[in-house]
């Protein structure tokens, strides 16, 4: 048995953060204990009476800086002094950080510890990076106004690959990602919904022939939407035939178009 994961988290916004985690598979993980989470609120940490976490940006320019004070004491509270004595993580979510991915998450999930800083502002002082942060994390190529959601990105991402934690009907080893491929195409009851029908094949009990339908389809959605996926993973010989075969017959459906039934024509 996997030890129980711990996972903290520094905000300035402890209430957005309590919002998310008291719901769902996040608050269903907690109750099965495979997972603690706890929130501190960095303002805790501040040393003045007016609770102040940032201040000015030496050399000049817009933009406030996390305070390394506060941060240091958070960290030292929940971690001790001594630098990693626990086995873990401290991880900034910035937009300066790597991107987060599946893999991430899965090497994220192997820890038992796992400590989060929400940035803020134009950054955090440098020294906290330098002596504290093991990883910057950020959850894509655009901006935010803080690290809060995408600390919780990332807890959702690595929290629901916890074993236990997803049962069966919900497991995670056909998802998009898990096998570096998009997902291929469900359906479920009725059968005949207004006038469209299911593939008979998924009818058919045949499980060798669906299985291979459902790669094929997992494989051209992947080449129609995310071609760049298939660069990085290793296709047997019966993918890369099945490929060519898409590529050859390749004539761009155009995509469904909704039109208003108010739109002025
Ligand atoms: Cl981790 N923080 C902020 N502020 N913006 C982001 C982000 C993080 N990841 C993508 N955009």
């Amino acid at each position: 048995m996997k030890k129980k994961m711990v996972i903290d988290v520094i905000t300035i916004f402890p209430q957005m953060v309590e919002e998310i985690i008291k719901e769902s598979i996040l608050k269903r993980a907690q109750q099965k204990n495979i997972v603690k989470i706890n929130i501190h609120n960095l303002r805790d940490f501040a040393l003045d009476k007016h609770s102040i976490v940032d201040d000015y940006s030496y050399g000049g320019g817009a933009g406030m800086v996390f305070k390394p004070e506060p941060i240091f004491r958070a960290v030292e509270k929940i971690v001790g002094k001594k630098k990693r004595k626990r086995k873990g993580r401290i991880i900034l979510l910035t937009p300066q950080g790597q991107t987060f991915n599946q893999a991430k998450a899965k090497e994220l999930s192997r820890e038992e510890h796992l400590l989060f800083i929400c940035g803020h502002y134009e950054g955090v002082d440098e020294r906290v990076k330098e002596n504290l942060i093991t990883d910057e994390v950020s959850i894509g190529d655009y901006v935010l106004t803080g690290g809060e959601l995408p600390a919780m990105v990332v807890i959702d991402s690595v929290v629901r690959i916890l074993p236990g934690v997803l049962n069966r009907r919900e497991s995670f080893e056909n998802d998009s990602f898990y096998q570096g491929l998009l997902d291929y195409a469900h359906y479920t009851r009725p059968r005949r919904f207004r006038r469209k029908s299911v593939p008979v094949l998924l009818l058919s009990g045949n499980h060798a022939r669906i299985r291979k339908w459902r790669r094929q389809k997992a494989l051209k959605n992947t080449l129609d939407k995310r071609p760049d996926l298939l660069e990085k993973i290793i296709l047997s010989a019966e993918d890369r035939k099945i490929l060519e075969e898409l590529k050859g017959k390749k004539v761009k459906r155009a995509a469904p178009r909704f039109v208003s039934k108010s739109a002025n024509r």
